[in-house]
C-alpha cells in the first residue's frame, strides 16, 4: 500500500523524560502497512509556519502509529503542545524499510546513537518471533541523552550503553562497545542510525569484517516524496534523497 495523507486522533503525547516525548495517533491505515525503518511526515500546525512537515521515524505500530521524539526547534515545540484527542495531519508509511535478514542470519546488531535508536524498537517488533540475537549497542552524551529501552529488552534484546561522560554505561563513544559485535559475515546484519560520525565508524567497522548492514541517513527534509531534491546525500552511485531513495540505504554505499 502506498503512502495516504490523512488526519488522524491523537491517542496520547506525553513527555517522558525531560529529553524525550512520545506520541501515540490513531492511525490504522499506517500502522497497517509501514514498516520498521519507514517514517511519517507531520504537519504540526495547519497555515504557513512552520511551511513543512517534519518527519519522524515509527518507533512502534502495534495498532496505533507511535514515535519517540526530541524537541529541537518549533516544529517539534508544537507538537510537544498536542494533546489527547487533537487532530494530526500525517503523511506516510514514507521511504525505505530495513531488509529483514535472510534465514542464514542468527545475530542482528543495532547501533544507535541518541533519538536515532527510535527506529530499532519496530524493528525488534518484527525480529523478536524470528529468534535472532539481538543486540543494541546505544551511545549519547549523557545519561540525559539515552531513553531507558526497557520495552526492547523485553523483546529479547541485549542493551549496551556508551556515554561520552560516562554517566551511563561504558565511557566514550558507541565504538567503545563495537567488540561485543560477533564479526562473523555469515551470521551478522548490523542497522544502524543515529549522527554521521557514528554511523562512518560503524560502517569502517563492518568494511574491516567484511559484514553487510544498513544505515538510516537524516537530512532536513521538505516535501518527503523524492521531487524537491532538497535532501540529497551522496552515495557510492551518486546524490540520492534521503526521502525517497531512503532513509534506508545500503550501509557499503553511503558517503559520510
Ligand atoms: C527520516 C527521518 C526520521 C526521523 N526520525 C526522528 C525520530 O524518530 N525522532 C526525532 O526526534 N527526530 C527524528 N527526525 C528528526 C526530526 O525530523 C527533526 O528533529 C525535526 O524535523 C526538527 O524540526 P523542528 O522544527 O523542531 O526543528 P528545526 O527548527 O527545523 O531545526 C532545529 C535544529 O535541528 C536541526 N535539524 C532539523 N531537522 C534535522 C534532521 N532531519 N537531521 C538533523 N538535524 C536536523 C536543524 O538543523 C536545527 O539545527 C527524523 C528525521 C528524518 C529525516
Ligand atoms: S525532501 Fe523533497 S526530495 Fe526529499
Amino acid at each position: 500500500m502506498g503512502a495516504n495523507q490523512n488526519s488522524y486522533t491523537i491517542v496520547s503525547n506525553e513527555r517522558l523524560t525531560p529529553r524525550f516525548w512520545h506520541l501515540c495517533v490513531d492511525a490504522e491505515s499506517i500502522a497497517d502497512s509501514v514498516q520498521p525503518g519507514q517514517f511519517i511526515h507531520i504537519k504540526v500546525r495547519e497555515g504557513m509556519e512552520p511551511f513543512f512537515r517534519r518527519p519522524f521515524s515509527v518507533y512502534r505500530a502495534l495498532n496505533h502509529i507511535e514515535v519517540l521524539y526530541e524537541v529541537v526547534g518549533k516544529g517539534t515545540e508544537i507538537l510537544s503542545q498536542k494533546k489527547k484527542g487533537d487532530a494530526l495531519d500525517v503523511l506516510g508509511p514514507l521511504g525505505t524499510p530495513f531488509t529483514i535478514p535472510d534465514e542464514n542470519i542468527e545475530n542482528v546488531v543495532m547501533v544507535g546513537g541518541g533519538i536515532g535508536v527510535a527506529p530499532f524498537m519496530m524493528l525488534s517488533d518484527l525480529l523478536k518471533a524470528k529468534e535472532y540475537k539481538m543486540l543494541l549497542l546505544y551511545g549519547g552524551r549523557s545519561k540525559d541523552h539515552v531513553y531507558d529501552m526497557k520495552e526492547l529488552a523485553k523483546n529479547g534484546c541485549d542493551i549496551h550503553i556508551a556515554t561520552n561522560d560516562g554517566s551511563h554505561g561504558v565511557k566514550g563513544f558507541v565504538s567503545e562497545l563495537f567488540s561485543e559485535i560477533p564479526p562473523d559475515s555469515n551470521k551478522t546484519r548490523i542497522y544502524t542510525c543515529g549522527p554521521k560520525p557514528m554511523m562512518a565508524a560503524v560502517q569502517d567497522f563492518a568494511r574491516t569484517h567484511n559484514l553487510k548492514g544498513e544505515a538510516s541517513c537524516e537530512e532536513v527534509l521538505a516535501c518527503g516524496l523524492g521531487a524537491c531534491l532538497g535532501c540529497v546525500t551522496k552515495t557510492e552511485q551518486g546524490y540520492k534523497t534521503v526521502c525517497y531513495d531512503g532513509p534506508v540505504f545500503d550501509l557499503k554505499d553511503i558517503v559520510f
